[in-house]
């Protein structure tokens, strides 16, 4: 099966998951950056998009002639949505004739700012549904347990498009 790991991060906990991922489903690795974030005026366009929900430019750089079967694409909850460059590579890229599956990373101990919120906005962002989603949260991005839950996860994708399924 070839497979891609898509991922936004911008303080490196959707990095740690999105890699262990990819070894897991022996894929390639590809990352959303967002050059305007990176400066202090930056800072304060990032806050102003989480709240106006403006995307921001983003760029991506995906093998240009690879065709897959699965993309794998996540990245960070912000104020219980999804991060404007998740959204915006979702609204942008072509995933082909590949299967889609989401995943988001967060903090995910309030309930005023549930991830499951942001999950719902990534299908409904994409005209594709999603084959699995997962939520990875930061006590387990911090302790090593993600690791484990990636393994979980990488598995129910290879069963949902082995032939069998
Ligand atoms: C601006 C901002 C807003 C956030 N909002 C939420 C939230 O609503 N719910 C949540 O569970 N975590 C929230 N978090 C925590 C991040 O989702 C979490 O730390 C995530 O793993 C960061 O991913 P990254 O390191 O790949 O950027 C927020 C973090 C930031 C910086």
């Amino acid at each position: 099966m070839n497979s891609l790991v898509l991922y936004y991060s911008n303080t490196g906990n959707t990095q740690k998951v999105a890699q262990a991922l990819a070894v897991e489903l022996g894929a390639d690795l590809a990352e959303v950056t967002c050059d305007q974030y990176l400066s202090m005026p930056g800072r304060l366009l990032m806050a102003l998009d989480v709240f106006t929900r403006r995307k921001p430019r983003i760029n991506v750089l995906v093998p240009h002639d690879a065709e897959y079967d699965l993309v794998v694409i996540g990245g960070p909850v912000w104020a219980a949505r999804p991060a404007p460059p998740l959204v915006a590579a979702l609204e942008s890229v072509s995933f082909g004739r590949a299967a889609l599956a989401h995943f988001v990373t967060c903090n995910g101990t309030s309930p005023k700012w549930p991830p499951e919120r942001a999950i719902a906005e990534m299908e409904s962002s994409s005209d594709m549904v999603p084959i699995a989603t997962h939520i990875f949260r930061e006590a387990g991005i911090g302790s090593g347990a993600y690791r484990a839950e990636a393994a979980g996860f990488a598995a129910e994708l290879q069963a949902a498009l082995s032939p069998a399924a």
